[in-house]
């Protein structure tokens, strides 16, 4: 029964998709484009791992893992956060009484570091998700646990590591994202001082 929640969620994802798809040339150059689009993208992913999640063997493995801290996050980064750059991004020159942004090479760099960014995120905690919950249903012949919680610890100590690694390089995305409308704002105050 859960999996018929894909059909909602991509319904809705295939629309906006194809709706975003009718202009392909502004969507190869367009990176608040692209923001939205990967947002649709990463809102395909969320929606698609959520169902399994519900689904009862499934949530043994996952629940009270990491997993479900990637899936929390995929659609958090992924879907709210990419949107909300695009929407940020998009108003920014409007509320400046611009044309344009200021910088569109740093809105490109932004991309990337924000992609690379929850992507690494999200595949970190599936690893260490996945690796751990299996790790505590594991048994023995007699039914004893083969694993200590010491142990699941261990093996998804390196995976915890690259998302904290991956969180300093957030914090520049972060820095970008401040920095830009800082930087446009200033350059806006300057020009009209002109
Ligand atoms: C069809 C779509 C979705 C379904 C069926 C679904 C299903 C689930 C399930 C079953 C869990 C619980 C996992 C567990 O703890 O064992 C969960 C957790 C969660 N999901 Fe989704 N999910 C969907 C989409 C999304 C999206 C798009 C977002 C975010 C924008 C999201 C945010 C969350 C959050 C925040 C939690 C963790 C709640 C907590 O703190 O325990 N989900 N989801
Ligand atoms: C740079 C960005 C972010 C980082 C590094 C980050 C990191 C974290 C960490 C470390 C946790 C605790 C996980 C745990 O208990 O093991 C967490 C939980 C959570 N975060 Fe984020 N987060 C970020 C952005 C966001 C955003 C933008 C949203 C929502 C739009 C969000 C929603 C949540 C929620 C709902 C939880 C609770 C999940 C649960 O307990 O099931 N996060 N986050």
């Amino acid at each position: 029964m859960s999996l018929i929640l894909w059909l909602p969620s991509w319904a809705g994802a295939f629309n906006s998709a194809m709706t975003l798809l009718q202009n392909k040339q502004k969507l190869k150059t367009d990176y608040i484009m692209l923001f939205f689009f990967s947002a649709i993208l990463y809102y395909c992913l969320a929606t698609f791992e959520g169902p399994l999640l519900a689904i009862r063997w499934f949530n043994m493995i996952a629940h009270n893992s990491e997993w479900v801290i990637g899936h929390v996050h995929s659609g958090a980064l992924g879907w709210v956060g990419m949107s909300g750059i695009a929407v940020f991004y998009y108003f920014i020159p409007k509320l400046w009484g611009k044309d344009k942004l200021w910088s569109p090479r740093l809105l490109k760099w932004h991309f990337w570091l924000a992609h690379a960014g929850v992507a690494l995120y999200a595949i970190a905690l599936w690893v260490a998700g996945i690796g751990e919950g299996v790790m505590w249903l594991a048994q023995g012949d007699n039914g004893e646990l083969q694993y200590s919680f010491v142990e699941a610890m261990n093996f998804k100590a390196p995976w915890l590591f690259l998302r904290f690694f991956w969180r300093s390089a957030i914090c520049s995305r972060l820095i970008l994202d401040g920095l830009e409308p800082l930087q446009y704002g200033a350059h806006a105050a300057y020009s009209s001082g002109e």
